[in-house]
């Protein structure tokens, strides 16, 4: 039987990498959506009656209600979703500005959101799913300028791991990609940089220009990043992890940091066990 993806942000990067190999799988199906419908037609080429784009801004509620029903039309239902879509920010901490902090929320936090509970009832009558969310090792691992990007990515994980436990009797599986940096359009296009003006944060000027000229230049590589979601989701099914972290320093980051959680913790042990009330 066909397995159905609905993918979000297929225009460029991940999605549209995915969405590139989805549309050569004879057996799947794939809503490929995106904000503007032109910049899918690089699927032209593949559409065997497989392909649905579908107009999508995850920010739309009424847009989000159709693209589920246009997919569950014209599919029968949805196996698999990955919330791709996503944009970044660089500016330190205090100078960050509000309104754009607020956009990347409603689009990095609540878009994901909106979208898994319009298809959570589709998944729990099916008894079975897979969601895949787009986190960051910028969902574990925190670097300067870019406070309220991990912000919405922490806040990811934390909600995927939750959803993970509620929904796992019911046949549904939750995995987190955590990529380091890919080529995509991510840190140029996507990513709006505000300069430090505080003299006290001159020093992390020269970090927000680097990632804007490191802009594909990056190590990752999107299309392998597809392959191995694909694999994972299709092979692995069975021992599908939460967590996977995408490109060597994500690895290394990953487990730098849950090393010095761990090692802290530890010694933190008996102080941590004195704050309870005698049994
Ligand atoms: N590349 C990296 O280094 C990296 C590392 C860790 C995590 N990630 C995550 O990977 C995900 C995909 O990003 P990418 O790296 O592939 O970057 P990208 O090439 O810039 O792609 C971002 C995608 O998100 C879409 N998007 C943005 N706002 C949207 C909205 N309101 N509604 C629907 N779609 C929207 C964009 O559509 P438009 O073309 O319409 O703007 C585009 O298709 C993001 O969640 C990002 O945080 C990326």
């Amino acid at each position: 039987m066909a397995k159905t993806w609905l993918v979000t942000g297929t225009s460029t990067g991940f999605g549209k990498e995915l969405a590139t190999l989805l549309a050569q799988k004879e057996d799947v199906n794939v809503v490929a959506t995106a904000r503007n419908l032109a910049q899918l037609d690089y699927l032209d080429q593949f559409d065997h009656g497989q392909i649905k784009k579908v107009l999508l801004d995850v920010t739309n509620q009424a847009e989000i209600q159709t693209a589920v029903k246009e997919a569950v039309a014209a599919f029968g239902g949805i196996d698999v979703l990955v919330n791709n879509a996503g944009l970044g920010y660089f500016a330190t901490f205090e100078e960050s500005n509000r309104d754009q902090v607020r956009y990347m929320m409603d689009v990095n936090v609540w878009g994901l959101v909106d979208m898994t509970r319009a298809v959570l009832p589709i998944m729990r009558k099916q008894n079975h799913g897979v969601i895949v969310n787009f986190s960051s090792i910028g969902g574990l691992y925190s670097f300067p300028t870019l406070s309220f990007y991990h912000a919405t990515k922490y806040a990811v994980e934390g909600l995927s791991e939750s959803l993970a436990r509620e929904v796992a009797k019911k046949g549904i599986k939750v995995l987190l990609i955590e990529p380091s940096g890919f080529r995509t359009d991510w840190a140029g296009r996507s990513s709006q940089k505000d300069l430090p003006t505080i003299a006290d944060y001159a020093e992390y000027k020269e970090f927000i220009e680097a990632n804007a000229n490191g802009a594909h230049h990056e190590a990752g590589d999107p299309k392998k990043a597809a392959e191995i979601i694909y694999q994972q989701v299709t092979d692995n099914y069975a021992d599908l992890p939460l967590r996977l972290p995408l490109g060597k320093i994500s690895s290394d980051l990953a487990i730098e940091k849950y090393q010095e959680n761990l090692d802290q913790f530890k010694q933190l042990r008996e102080l941590s066990l004195s704050a309870d009330q005698p049994e």
